[in-house]
């Protein structure tokens, strides 16, 4: 058990575009977070994980990479990461990088040699096919398979040199690297090899369970407007196994390191995510699954956005727990650089801010499993609150607010869905001060910073006890401290209750009992035990057994 250190740590995700400026161009970068590690410290988390800081073109903010090696001029420069990592080490904490190699941006080398020539000898390192057979090139749905694109369109862009396609799951800036090639696999390999012999502790690996194409590539069942879903043909392919295997043989095994490594898995299954995670198979120790985040998903996608049935949440929750119980790890997650704000998405960032941010914070984290936190999560950040499409960055807004006019969706509804779980919610600048721009810059920043940041921030929650930050705070130093919290076993309770998230969890006669009323209105719960002492709880003299106040959580425990 000496390496699954992880299970007992929190892990922080910091978004760098938005975390911290230093040098007045509106865009956060390495030096702004050298400057705040003392919050990060105080915190007490284990683990930083970086979004994407190499060079990119930033068609998707970082997630577009055109030199795997370089940092981009926008964070800084290698010796600023040299410095960032020393420092992040010196005060106990690990450094993960996030690793982008389903796709390359198409301004990479790699990509642009390959395009340059259908003899490139880098061609094969992506997808390229002819146009459909029987039609010409360019000509309407002469694309090669009939897939939708996460950020809307076809999944095929035509380079009209050559009169081929070639294959782009994301945004036609992000095209796909061809995994069965075995040089594109040695070429990844060596590239992260040089980053761990840099000093990094890992990686968080971004749509690591798409990298496996099933062969030949063929179209998707038909979904409305033309286009076809081709999830099913991509998602947790044929080989995803096997190369993640021969991944860690190439670049894990055998180094004497405590290293963390997450695969971003959309649309994993819990049969997959255990054999991405059994430690007997060497692929990696955690994934990320998506079902509980898209649960108010309505039959439009995202933006066409569902009141949050809490039952369904929680079958959700409790599915994956016990799926993982035996074999395998949970991430647990509410929020990340794709998600909006969870305050605002499943709690009440109007009447009960304080109370309903601290009881999701301790659902989450009192779980089996490693928790991380987004920047911003810890005092409880809300939406940003736009109201019109042009307050918006994101490639992936833009996309959706043309796909879904053109079918008719009325524009309110679609900002509607928008203001709730667009990307961008998680984008706009950590709230650090009261000052202009929230203490981020002294610039322009890139995406406003929301205006309550003049009294939710960082600032005056270091101060106050009560905050929704030393909550925060106190969750994580129980994790670090109660073998149950990392190790215990984990039995859902109430399960039908459309009010309550209660759940046991067990451990060398430990037992913790944590109730929560994910609600604005009072609720009587009879599962504590009375005998059991309160550990956290979230409003003012908190009573075993008594009727749970609007949005108030209680964690007991059983010695
Ligand atoms: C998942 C990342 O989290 C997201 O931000 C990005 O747009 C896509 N992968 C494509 O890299």
């Amino acid at each position: 058990m000496a390496n699954d250190w992880w299970k007992s740590a929190v892990v922080y995700q910091i978004y760098p575009r938005s975390f911290q400026d230093s040098n007045g161009d509106g865009v956060g970068d390495l030096q702004g977070i050298r400057s705040r590690l003392d919050h990060l410290e105080w915190l007490g988390v284990d683990v930083l994980w970086l979004s994407p800081i190499y060079a990119s073109p930033h068609a998707d903010n970082g997630y577009d990479i055109s030199d795997y090696e370089a940092i981009d001029p926008a964070f800084g420069t290698l010796e600023d990461f040299d410095e960032l990592l020393a420092d992040v080490h010196a005060r106990g904490m690990k450094l993960v990088m996030d690793l982008v190699v389903n796709h390359t941006s198409d301004e990479h080398p790699w990509f642009v040699e390959a395009r340059s020539s259908v003899d490139s000898p880098k061609r094969d390192w992506y997808w390229w096919r002819p146009p459909r057979e029987g039609f010409a090139a360019g000509q309407s749905g002469a694309e090669p398979t009939n897939w939708r694109a996460f950020f809307s369109g076809s999944t095929w862009e035509l380079d009209p040199a050559s009169g081929e396609y070639y294959l782009h799951l994301f945004h036609v800036k992000q095209p796909d690297l061809n995994w069965e090639n075995p040089e594109v696999r040695s070429a990844v390999y060596a590239m992260m090899n040089r980053w761990l012999d840099r000093g990094v502790d890992g990686f968080r690996m971004d749509v690591i369970n798409l990298i496996s194409k099933v062969l030949p590539l063929g179209d998707g069942e038909p979904l409305p407007g033309g286009l076809g879903n081709g999830f099913p043909l991509y998602a947790n392919g044929p080989r995803v196994h096997e190369f993640l295997q021969e991944m860690h043989r190439e670049v894990f095994a055998g180094r004497d390191a405590e290293l963390l490594t997450v695969g971003e898995t959309p649309g994993v299954t819990t049969d997959h995510a255990v054999m991405f995670t059994d430690p007997d198979r060497a692929e990696v120790d955690m994934v990320f699954q998506f079902d509980h985040v898209d649960v108010d998903h309505g039959p439009l996608g995202k933006f066409d956005t569902q009141p949050l049935d809490l039952v369904r949440l929680k079958a959700i929750l409790d599915r994956w727990q016990v799926a993982l119980a035996e074999r395998g790890w949970n991430s647990l997650y509410w929020n990340n650089h794709d998600q909006p704000r969870v305050v605002s998405r499943f709690g009440d960032d109007r009447d009960h801010w304080a109370a309903s941010a601290k009881a999701l914070g301790a659902v989450l984290h009192l779980q089996r499993g490693t928790p991380y936190v987004y920047q911003g999560e810890e005092i409880g950040m809300t939406n940003a609150g736009f109201t019109s499409i042009d307050q918006y960055q994101d490639i992936e807004v833009h996309g959706a607010w043309d796909e879904l006019r053109a079918i008719g969706v009325p524009d309110e509804r679609i900002l509607a869905g928008m203001a709730h779980v667009s990307r961008d919610n998680a984008r706009t600048p950590v709230q650090w001060d009261a000052s202009e721009h929230a203490g981020f810059t002294t610039g322009t920043p890139w995406l406003p910073a929301t205006p309550n940041h003049t009294w939710l921030n960082a600032a005056a929650q270091r101060e106050d006890p009560d905050s929704v930050a030393a909550f925060y705070r106190r969750l994580i130093a129980l994790r670090h401290e109660l073998p149950v919290i990392a190790h215990g076993t984990f039995e859902m309770l109430l399960p039908e209750d459309p009010q309550v998230f209660a759940y046991r969890r067990e451990l060398d006669g430990a037992v913790l009992t944590v109730v929560a009323n994910l609600s604005g209105d009072g609720v009587a719960v009879d599962v504590e035990d009375p005998a059991a002492e309160v550990l956290v709880a979230n409003l003012p003299d908190p009573v075993i057994g008594a009727d749970l106040r609007p949005w108030e959580v209680r964690a007991t425990l059983t010695a």
